[in-house]
């Protein structure tokens, strides 16, 4: 199993999907099923209930999509690694990779967002970011087996990256067209 960490707007979500997609296997956004759980947005229910009764339904949902051998691909949200349970149900369960990308990179590319909590509100959303990723950079970077500098790439390199250290890590077969020919 393969799990993506990182902070809000690194990617987590769309590279995962296409990851699992290149190799054929199932997929999980952990926000997604935390929202079909809840039944309203991850916005809406920090508002009425809190973070903390959100992180509670995030540590099940975690629990229960590592536990469940059937998953391939995880995409998680950006606080996932707060709980030491959480970090420890993905490293030892999973093969974890963090697309760590820079407070300046994910604050261009989240500048129009709506629905992320954390940074609604909030005059300098930069400011925002740096205080998130100053915490929580040890945190993805302890939780992960591996680590991708994302930097400014499209999806498709960043897929490549991936499937790359996959590839290497001899973590799935080689696609059949990569795989060296016979002597
Ligand atoms: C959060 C990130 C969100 C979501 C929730 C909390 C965070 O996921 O889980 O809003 O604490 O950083 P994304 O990383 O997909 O935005």
């Amino acid at each position: 199993m393969i799990s993506l960490v990182g902070m809000p707007g690194s990617g987590k979500s769309t590279v995962g999907r296409h990851v699992a997609r290149h190799l054929g296997l199932p997929f999980v956004d952990t926000d997604q099923r935390i929202e079909q759980r809840i039944g309203c947005s991850i916005r809406a229910y920090f508002e009425l209930h809190g973070e903390a009764a959100f992180r509670d339904v995030e540590a099940e949902v975690i629990e229960e999509v590592t536990h469940d051998g059937t998953t391939g691909v995880v995409a998680t949200g950006g606080g996932a690694v707060l709980r030491d349970g959480n970090r420890a149900a993905l490293r030892e369960r999973t093969q974890v990779f963090y697309l760590r990308s820079t407070p300046e990179d994910l604050a261009r590319r989240l500048r129009h967002d709506t629905h992320r909590p954390l940074l609604q509100g909030s005059a300098d959303p930069l400011k925002r970011l740096r205080a998130l990723f100053q915490e929580r950079d040890p945190l993805y970077r302890r939780c992960a087996h591996f680590v991708i500098e994302t930097g400014r790439p499209s999806v498709h390199t960043l897929v490549s990256m991936v499937l790359m250290q996959i590839e290497l890590a001899g973590l799935a077969p080689l696609p059949k067209e990569a795989t060296p020919p016979r002597p």
